[in-house]
């Protein structure tokens, strides 16, 4: 009898360019690649148990159990694993995350890629990085990219022959490439209303939805590049063109989802501030109102030390670069 229990631990991660879109919803293939940087600083650990005694799934996440939505999710993706083990078996999942859930910090990708690996892991399914990450991506799209460590490509497979097993995230630059810094500075721990699900639904109702399509290509490949050379400036003028470009999406989906607040905005206009007195430093958004302000290492202390400083602020956690999901021995039950 194979050990049914396994515990994981995945990193969040920030997007540079947004996934923001389905061309299928059901399986969550995007209708973009996207590119992320993994946070080091931001994880869930999750412990999975496949229990002949229970009659149905266990869920707990934090101290609680999750609203019925967010608990049909993780018994979906649990599902999908027990097909593909070909298992009955019941499971306790325990997860805890070490920031604020729901409030645009990624916090279902995490959530996800630590669930797919210990779910599967404990089901006794050996699959790859790839096959992880597809898997994942069906729980949550963002999730994808939290399989792999360090900087992460996710294409989007939008051939009209394109199935999912082609939709995956992968490395593009190890964590040790380039020693940037997301110093998230967090102006809200509330649960956004309007969750990324229906986001991605909504966002086909904007009339600038398609340009927006027409245009990523060359800007994905652009950042890409940039990233690949190490190019904070050239990096950052794209990433805040792209940031401003999923809120304006959002805001102009009918009917709008306003994801924007004054608080967010007053942290963009001073780091902006920051950038013009000479500090390299360029920021990008979720869709919540927290800001994530992009820098070099070696900056890092200034611009958290900075945006302390602004009225509103609640917290700020600098983050590097981190790896991929990996399984712990320490359960949390
Ligand atoms: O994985 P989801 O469905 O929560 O979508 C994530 C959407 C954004 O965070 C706004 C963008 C992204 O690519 O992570």
């Amino acid at each position: 009898m194979p050990d049914r229990k396994a515990t994981c631990c995945a990193n969040a991660n920030i997007a540079f360019i947004k996934y923001w879109g389905n061309r299928d919803a059901r399986l969550r293939m995007p209708l973009n690649d996207s590119l992320s940087m993994t946070l080091a600083e931001l994880m869930t650990e999750t412990t999975v148990l496949f229990d002949e005694a229970l009659n149905e799934d266990q869920i707990v996440v934090g101290e609680t159990e999750p609203a019925e939505a967010a608990r049909a999710r993780v018994v979906t993706q649990l599902d999908r694993i027990r097909a593909e083990a070909k298992l009955q078996t019941k499971a306790r999942v325990m997860s805890r995350n070490n920031f604020p859930t729901g409030a645009g910090l990624a916090s279902s990708a995490s959530a996800f890629a630590a669930l797919t690996l210990a779910a599967t892991h404990a089901a006794g399914l050996e699959l790859s990085e790839r096959g992880l990450s597809i898997l994942a991506r069906q729980g949550s799209g963002s999730a994808a990219r939290s399989i792999p460590g360090g900087f992460v490509e996710w294409l989007a497979a939008t051939n009209t022959t394109s199935t999912s097993e082609q939709s995956f995230a992968r490395v593009i630059a190890a964590p040790d490439f380039w020693d940037l810094r997301d110093v998230v500075v967090v102006v809200s721990h509330d649960e956004k209303k309007v969750g990324s699900s229906d986001g991605h639904q909504a966002a086909m109702t904007s009339p600038f939805f398609s340009e927006r399509l027409n245009r990523l290509p060359e800007r994905f490949h652009r950042a890409r590049r940039a990233l690949l050379a190490r190019d904070l400036n050239a990096l950052g003028t794209i990433i805040e063109i792209e940031a401003v470009e999923l809120h304006f999406i959002a805001m102009t989906s009918r009917p709008p989802i306003f994801y924007w607040s004054p608080e967010m905005v007053r942290v963009i206009d001073a780091a902006r501030a920051w950038r013009e007195s000479g500090l390299p430093v360029y920021f990008t958004l979720d869709a919540g109102p927290n800001v994530h302000l992009i820098c070099e290492a070696k900056d890092a202390e200034t611009v958290a030390g900075n945006a302390r400083q602004i009225p509103g602020v609640l917290e700020v956690i600098p983050s590097g670069v981190g790896g991929p999901v990996h399984l712990v021995e320490n359960h949390l039950f």
